[in-house]
């Protein structure tokens, strides 16, 4: 059984006040049970790391990083390496989100680096994948998606398979109010948890597979109930305590 996931990526929002008071309030939403049933992280942008951080400790939620550089540290201003995440308490980092593939001409190959990187620093990654519309329309998802998964775990050890996470995010449904139908959404997930059976054998099933795009606490039952839809990547809801905590409740079936 895998316990379901929902991490809540801020982008470039809050300023510090508001990061606390969206962290506090979160921390009002959820009852110990409803910690004990779900996995919870938050996501807010580097510099409020650590204050989040503080508010957090000891609490159920957990503290993911949006990105990372490979390199342990040196000479490469404005990057951050995994031991500074880990040392601020971070226990996941986003890595490949579209965005950044998009704006940042993140590749799978960066990708791959920064996924090494953070299973040496004992930090969890959530991989992100996903087809653009028009490779939709193309009919190439499988074919994107079996890239972006390969290329991110090209020769990675993975030993118990709770040690990564992937979250499929078609690049159309971020953002936009489209989000995937559950059908959808869970036929890309079984190709994905089929690919990771092939790339790291059984412990595939131990993987969580988030899905990502428009999750809002109207739609996310229909997803959570699909088998290989372990939790959720989740943009604009996870910026207000309130629809947060109502997605994170019905993740729990509560
Ligand atoms: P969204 O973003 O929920 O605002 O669509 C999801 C994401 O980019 O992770």
């Amino acid at each position: 059984m895998r316990r379901p996931f929902i991490c809540g990526n801020w982008k470039m929002n809050k300023d510090r006040e508001s990061a606390l008071s969206l962290v506090r309030g979160i921390l009002l939403g959820i009852t110990p049970e409803l910690g004990e049933r779900v996995d919870i992280g938050v996501a807010p942008p580097f510099v409020y790391l650590p204050i989040v951080s503080a508010v957090i400790e000891g609490t159920p939620v957990k503290l993911s990083a949006q990105d990372v550089f490979w390199e342990k540290e040196g000479a490469f201003t404005g990057e951050v390496s995994p031991y500074m995440l880990k040392d601020l308490g971070c226990t996941y980092c986003i890595v490949g989100h579209s965005e950044r593939r998009i704006y940042f001409g993140e590749t799978d190959e960066h990708v791959n680096k920064k996924v090494k990187a953070l299973l040496e620093a004992c930090i969890t990654p959530i991989v992100c994948v996903g087809e653009k519309l028009e490779e939709r329309e193309e009919g190439r998802v499988f074919e994107v998606v079996s890239q972006q998964v390969k290329g991110a775990l090209n020769s990675v050890e993975i030993s118990s398979g709770e040690e990564l996470v992937i979250a499929y995010e078609p690049v159309w449904a971020i953002g936009t109010g489209k989000v995937a139908t559950p059908e959808i959404a869970q036929e890309v997930h079984s190709y994905i948890r089929s690919l990771l059976k092939e790339t790291i054998g059984d412990v595939a099933e131990k993987v969580r597979i988030l899905y990502g795009g428009s999750v809002k606490p109207d739609n996310i039952a229909g997803l959570i109930e699909q088998p290989d839809i372990d939790g959720a990547l989740v943009g604009g809801a996870s910026l207000k305590a309130e629809s947060f905590c109502e997605i994170i409740k019905v993740a729990g079936g509560m």
